[in-house]
């Protein structure tokens, strides 16, 4: 049998930096995209950079359609998993429905509905069939990654900070029953990271980290993967614990006037 971390959303970006955080400490990965050729080329990218770790990708979306979530093929990935003998030991929720332009009250139900599904109910589906597994092998640890929005609301994200804050309240609950089997639920609370998103609205960011943050800079994919390893590696006696990396920018009031 055959330990992994099972990475959610880790073609690009973030998910990236967590899958290389655990795969450069000899750690076998289970990845999951949505696209087809991404995850293949993925694949074989983190293959050709980590040839001594087992890396698998599976093409796996979170909803059949906008009202529902799609516990099928996540059942199918964790027997798949079982058949080859590998059990997911760190379960990192890192894939999320940005629910971006979705304004209060303008948009139809189903977009709102949709962002929920992803980022909460197919997140439960996930440590469902990740803790039956964990409980048999005696523990594990779930980490979500979460948000600042939880907290502190941006403009036009009301499904998104709305799923991060009902995330938070999963993530308890579930450290709170699943304490006694061994399993540990942890989040991780990231402000800004630098995306491929970040690049692309230069303008828009450029002000961010100065005015922001007290540390004056926001986070990278490994910050946040660096928070991730220590909840799933370091931190035999934390659960329901949140853990901020976010420059500061939560315990800041006020931009900083220059
Ligand atoms: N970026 C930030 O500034 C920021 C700030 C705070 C918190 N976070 C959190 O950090 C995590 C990573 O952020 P990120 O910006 O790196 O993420 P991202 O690039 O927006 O997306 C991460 C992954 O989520 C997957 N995904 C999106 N919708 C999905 C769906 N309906 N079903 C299955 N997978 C889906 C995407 O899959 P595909 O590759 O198939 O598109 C993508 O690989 C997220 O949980 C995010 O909420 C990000």
């Amino acid at each position: 049998m055959k330990n992994a971390v099972l990475v959610t959303g880790a073609c690009k970006n973030t998910g990236v930096d967590i899958v290389k955080q655990f795969a450069s400490k000899s750690q076998n990965v289970v990845f999951t995209g949505r696209n087809a050729d991404s995850v293949k080329k993925a694949e074989k990218a983190y293959k050709q950079e980590f040839p001594d770790v087992s890396i698998i990708g599976y093409t796996i979306d979170s909803l059949i359609n906008e009202t529902t979530v799609d516990e099928k093929s996540v059942e199918e990935l964790f027997y798949d998993l079982d058949k080859k003998d590998i059990f997911v030991k760190t379960l990192v929720l890192n894939a999320a429905d940005q629910g971006l332009g979705i304004k209060a009250f303008k948009n139809p139900l189903t977009d709102f509905m949709k962002v929920i599904n992803t980022n909460m109910a197919w997140n439960y589906c996930l440590c469902e069939h990740a803790a039956k597994r964990m409980k048999e092998k005696g523990g594990g640890s779930i980490v979500f990654i979460n948000s600042n929005t939880a907290y502190r609301a941006i403009p036009d994200r009301i499904a998104y900070s709305a799923s991060k804050s009902g995330q938070l309240g999963m993530m308890r609950a579930m450290a709170l029953d699943l304490g006694k089997y061994n399993i540990r639920v942890n989040a991780v609370l990231p402000g800004m990271i630098k995306t491929d998103r970040w690049e692309k609205n230069p303008e828009f960011y450029k002000d961010v980290p100065s005015r922001f943050t007290p540390i004056g800079d926001v986070a990278v994919g490994s910050d946040v993967a660096d928070a991730v390893w220590y909840f799933a590696e370091h931190a035999r006696n934390t659960t329901g614990a949140e853990l901020v990396v976010d420059g500061g920018n939560t315990i800041q009031l006020y931009p900083i006037i220059k």
